[in-house]
């Protein structure tokens, strides 16, 4: 396995700030859908991006009913925490135990100073609206959000899951730097509108299940026997036919990967992070063996015939229906 080269860092939008073309999703470490996590383990992945050249955290308030993945954050960074760009995203809350969505100003203010408490810093680098919500007029989030960046809590503005209707509107209220969507080589909706729309504006694209949760990392096995707990066992891409489809696609990867001596997860990721718009992947991972494979992902260009094998790979897949769900 080939591990990082040099990474070339790129824009955030028009923030001034720049970031790796990978990034560590930090939702696995809150340990809320992901089994077998410890403080341990979590703190040494987070630690790993130093010397691997993967400098932007994604997380988020909702990240553990008790911020246990902001928390993990401050507690990994200690003095470094400036040699990091560290997103996270306010109007999702943990309330007994499950999550809600309110984007009221007054709920995104507060879970944004708690954020910052949390992460032991006085301003992020982006906030991001986690979700829209249909009680709350967008123009009233966006205002929160323009007043929590114009007071510096916040370097910059994101949000995720949006409609391209709805970044419009948010937009005219409030400058975005980043959109936040999910994307991967099989799940490919936000190419037909959202990825014109942001590189038309300068918009970073952040996109978040590039490995499909572990699937395309190609290491599940083929049985699809998961544990009873997991829960990625309720997404239909590993169900069934769709299931065996992936895995017959995985097969003509491992051919393409071979070729470079890569794994599949970091020619997947490459794959991803050199599509047209994209900025970074947020890849999750729990162990920092995770995450130096992935960030392996950086610094090498795809051969003419990796291309052609993925290319035909693809074409004999199809599409998978996405899912509009965010854990
Ligand atoms: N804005 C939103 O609504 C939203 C929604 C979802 C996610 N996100 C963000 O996007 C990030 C990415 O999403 P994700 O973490 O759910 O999924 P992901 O990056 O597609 O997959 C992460 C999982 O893949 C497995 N994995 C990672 N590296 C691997 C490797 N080298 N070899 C084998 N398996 C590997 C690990 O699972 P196992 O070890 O358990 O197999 C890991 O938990 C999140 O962490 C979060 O920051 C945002």
């Amino acid at each position: 396995m080939q591990t990082s080269a040099t990474t070339e860092l790129r824009p955030l939008g028009d923030s001034g700030l720049l970031v790796s073309p990978v990034a560590l999703g930090c939702w696995p470490i809150a340990g809320v859908t992901t089994l077998d996590t410890n403080e341990a383990d979590s703190i040494a992945t987070i630690q790993k991006c130093f010397d691997i050249g993967v400098n932007h955290l994604d997380t988020a308030h909702v990240y553990g009913p008790n911020g246990e993945s902001e928390n993990l954050i401050r507690r990994a960074l200690g003095k470094r925490r400036d040699e990091i760009v560290i997103a996270t995203k306010c109007g999702i809350h943990y309330e007994d135990g499950e999550m809600i969505t309110d984007n009221r100003p007054e709920r995104l203010r507060l879970e944004c100073d708690e954020s910052l408490r949390r992460l032991g810093t006085d301003r992020v680098e982006l906030l991001y609206l986690h979700a829209p919500d249909d009680k709350v007029p967008l123009a009233d989030s966006a205002g929160a959000l323009r007043e929590l960046m114009e007071s510096g809590k916040t370097r910059s503005v994101g949000v995720s899951n949006f409609t391209v209707e709805q970044l419009e509107a948010f937009h005219a209220a409030c400058p975005i730097s980043a959109v936040q969507m999910p994307y991967n080589m099989l799940q490919r909706d936000i190419e037909q509108r959202t990825i014109p729309w942001c590189r038309e504006r300068h918009v970073a694209i952040m996109i978040y299940w590039p490995l499909m949760k572990g699937l395309l990392a190609g290491k599940l096995p083929r049985s699809g026997e998961l544990d009873e707990r997991d829960n990625r066992r309720k997404y239909p891409m590993y169900q069934d036919d769709e299931w065996r489809r992936n895995q017959d696609f995985i097969e003509q990867l491992r051919n393409a990967a071979a070729l470079s001596s890569h794994t599949v997860a970091q020619l997947v990721v490459n794959w991803t992070i050199g599509q047209p718009g994209i900025t970074s992947a947020l890849c999750g991972a729990k162990r920092p063996a995770q995450i130096e494979e992935t960030a392996g992902a950086m610094g090498w260009t795809l051969s003419a015939e990796q291309r052609a094998i993925i290319d035909a790979a693809l074409a004999a897949r199809g599409q998978a229906a996405a899912k509009r769900v965010f854990t």
